[in-house]
């Protein structure tokens, strides 16, 4: 099976370019993120501390993360409910930032992960693709843009959605995600050495695309 990782910090546009590059591929569009979001799911509905490793360990024992598709949507169950639509707050993502630098958290994830990859033909999305969960990916991408950036981006989108949002807390927000992702002690976010570093602060989403494409073409791994 062939493989596409795209690793990069928090608004990056990682899904939005992984999944026009699946489509174009005809591969399985992997957002890993959307994993550790539904585990975050699970700590803020059920009150848990993810500072207490007892309470880490019970709930992983516990919890249950399964993903299917429809229409090509990658869909999200928790526990045999399908959790898809409460991914996407700020809060969720802070607390998958917080899950996700727990032992048992990864390791519940990761052959999960592995096991996508076996299975098809995929694009997948996150912090360690490249460098733990797919070291042999066939095309490895570093996406990221300016702070700056992904702060007005993320700021576009919820002023479009009619969320109101601040500019400088956004961009605070994301600053600490970074850290936090950044620092941790397992599997942290970084380039891989093999990876390809992409730039998107200037660029449209066709032309990240179309740059991830030209190195699956000059790969050889897809026609
Ligand atoms: O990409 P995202 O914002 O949906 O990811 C949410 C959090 O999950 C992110 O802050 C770090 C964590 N994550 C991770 O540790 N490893 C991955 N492969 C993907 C996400």
């Amino acid at each position: 099976m062939a493989s596409v990782a795209i690793d990069g910090p928090a608004g990056a546009g990682k899904s939005t370019i992984a999944k026009l590059v699946a489509k174009e591929l005809n591969a399985v569009y992997v957002d890993t993120g959307a994993m550790y979001r539904a585990i975050a799911v699970y700590f803020i509905e059920n009150e848990l501390d993810p500072e207490d490793p007892e309470e880490v360990e019970r709930a992983c024992t516990k919890l249950r993360v399964r993903i299917t598709y429809e229409d090509q949507q990658q869909q999200i169950w928790l526990n045999g409910e399908n959790v898809t639509d409460r991914l996407r707050t700020e809060e969720v993502g802070k607390m998958a930032s917080c899950v996700s630098a727990k032992q048992p958290v990864r390791e519940k994830l990761l052959q999960l992960q592995r096991d996508m990859a076996k299975q098809d033909n995929v694009v997948m999305d996150g912090r360690d693709i490249g460098t733990h969960v797919l070291p042999d990916a066939d095309v490895k991408i570093y996406l990221t843009a300016s702070v700056e950036e992904r702060a007005r981006r993320r700021f576009e989108e919820l002023s479009l959605k009619g969320i109101p949002c601040d500019l400088n807390n956004i961009q605070q927000d994301i600053c600490m995600r970074d850290h936090q992702d950044m620092t941790r002690e397992l599997a942290p976010l970084r380039q891989a050495v093999d990876a390809y570093y992409l730039d998107s602060s200037n660029l449209t989403i066709p032309e990240v695309a179309a740059e991830i494409l030209k190195r699956c073409k000059e790969k050889n791994v897809w026609k």
